[in-house]
C-alpha cells in the first residue's frame, strides 16, 4: 500500500484528537481511501510539555520549516490557531505544492478567500470543516448537500463555549468564571477565551457560512457582534421564570442583495429547538429558498467531535489525490513526488 506523508501545526487539544483518530482508525481510513497516513511531523512551541497520548519524540519539532519544506509530507493539517503567521505558513505550503485541512476560524473568517485563492494557483486543496461547529459537517452541507438551493438565512449556536457557560450557569449554582473556567479544561474554549465570550469567535463562523451560503466574500468588521459577558446568573434565572432560554445566537440573511449578519445573547422561549441545545454542542438552521428549513445539530466543539472533521476533511483530500476525472489512480506519494498540479 503506498503512503501519504501528514504533517501537523499543533498539536493540542485538536491535534491530539487527530493523532488519537488516525491510530485508533488507521484500517478504516486505509480502506476507505486505498492509502496508508503516516505522520510524519509535529510543529509545537514547547519540546517539552507533557502530552495527552504518547507519540514518538522524535516526530515533535519547533521548526516550522521542517513540516513547510518536509519532501515527505503531501498534506498539512493545521491545528496550532494563530493569523498572521498561520496565514504565512499556509502560503509557504500551497507554494511547496502541499494541501492543507484546518480547524482554523480566525483565519478563514479574515483569509477565507485569499488562501482558497493561493491553494486554486497551486492545484492544492484547502479544506477547513472543522472551523464551523465542530463535529457538525455544515460546511458540506451547504456547499453540497444544498448546492442546488438559494440560501436565504441561516441561524445558530455556534459557539461551544458560551454555550456551556450560559447552560451550566441555568442549572447549576456556578458562577460564570467557574463555568468558564470548566469549558477551558474540557478543551472548548480558545487559547485566549475572550473570543468566544465576546462572540468573535461566533461571528467568525457566521462569516465562513455567510461567505458559503452566498458565495461573495464577507467583511467580519460588517457584523454587528455582542457576547456573554454582561450576561449575569440572576438573568438567566429571570428568564426562566418567565418561560425563556438566553443563547448566544448567530444570525445570517440576505435580503435584496444585502447582507446582515449578527451575533447577540438571546432569548429564546423555551419551546423553541434552539432552547433545548445544551452544553457545547451546537445548532444550525439552514433556510433555502426550495428546501424550507433545515436543522444540523451536535457537539459543536472538543476533542474528538472536531478531531472528526479534521480527519473527514483529510480523507477527503487524499481521495481528491488519488482519482483522476476517469477514476483513475493518479496520486504520486511525495516520496517518489510532489502532488499533482489541477492541470495535470
Ligand atoms: P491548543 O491551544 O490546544 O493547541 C495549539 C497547539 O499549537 C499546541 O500544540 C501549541 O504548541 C501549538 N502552537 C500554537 N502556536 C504555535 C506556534 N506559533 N508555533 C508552533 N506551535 C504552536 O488549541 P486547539 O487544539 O484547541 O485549537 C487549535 C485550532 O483549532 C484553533 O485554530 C482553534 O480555533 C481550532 N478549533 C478548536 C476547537 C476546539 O474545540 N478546541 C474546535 C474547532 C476549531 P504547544 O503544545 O507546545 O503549546
Ligand atoms: N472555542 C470554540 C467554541 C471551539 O467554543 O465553539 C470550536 O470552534
Amino acid at each position: 500500500m503506498k503512503t501519504v506523508g501528514v504533517g501537523l501545526l499543533g498539536f493540542g487539544t485538536v491535534g491530539t484528537g487527530v493523532i488519537r483518530l488516525l491510530n485508533q482508525d488507521q484500517p478504516q481510513v486505509e480502506q476507505s481511501t486505498g492509502y496508508h497516513i503516516s505522520i510524519e511531523k509535529v510543529l509545537v512551541n514547547n519540546l517539552n510539555k507533557e502530552r495527552k497520548i504518547n507519540i514518538d519524540k522524535h516526530l515533535l519539532t519547533i521548526n516550522p520549516d521542517d513540516v513547510l519544506d518536509n519532501p515527505n509530507i503531501d498534506i498539512i493539517i493545521e491545528v496550532m490557531g494563530g493569523v498572521e503567521q498561520t496565514r504565512n505558513y499556509l502560503h509557504r505550503a500551497f507554494q511547496n505544492k502541499k494541501h492543507v485541512v484546518t480547524a482554523n476560524k480566525d483565519l478563514l473568517a479574515v483569509y477565507g478567500p485569499e488562501l482558497l485563492q493561493a491553494a486554486k494557483d497551486h492545484g492544492c486543496d484547502l479544506y477547513y470543516e472543522a472551523s464551523v461547529a465542530g463535529g457538525i459537517p455544515i460546511l458540506r452541507s451547504l456547499t453540497d448537500g444544498l448546492a442546488a438551493d438559494r440560501i436565504q438565512k441561516i441561524i445558530g449556536i455556534v459557539n461551544g463555549t458560551t454555550n456551556y457557560i450560559l447552560s451550566k450557569m441555568s442549572r447549576e449554582p456556578v458562577s460564570y468564571d467557574q463555568a468558564l473556567g470548566e469549558a477551558q479544561s474540557l478543551g472548548f474554549a480558545e487559547a485566549d477565551p475572550t473570543s468566544d465570550v465576546e462572540g468573535l469567535d461566533a461571528a467568525r463562523k457566521m462569516v465562513i457560512l455567510s461567505h458559503l451560503a452566498y458565495s461573495i466574500p464577507v467583511d467580519l468588521d460588517d457584523v454587528t457582534i455582542e457576547g456573554i459577558t454582561g450576561v449575569e446568573r440572576e438573568d438567566i434565572l429571570y428568564s426562566q421564570k418567565l418561560g425563556y432560554a438566553i443563547k448566544l445566537v448567530g444570525v445570517t440573511e440576505t435580503t435584496n442583495g444585502q447582507i446582515d449578519i449578527r451575533v447577540s445573547p438571546t432569548l429564546l422561549p423555551s419551546t423553541h429547538p434552539l432552547a433545548a441545545v445544551e452544553n457545547e454542542n451546537n445548532a444550525v438552521y439552514v433556510y433555502g429558498e426550495a428546501v424550507g428549513e433545515t436543522m444540523f445539530y451536535g457537539p459543536g466543539a472538543g476533542e474528538l467531535p472536531t478531531a472528526t472533521a479534521v480527519v473527514s476533511d483529510l480523507i477527503s483530500v487524499v481521495r481528491n489525490l488519488s482519482l483522476d476525472v476517469n477514476g483513475h489512480h493518479i496520486f504520486i506519494p511525495s516520496k517518489e513526488k510532489q502532488c499533482v498540479s489541477s492541470e495535470t
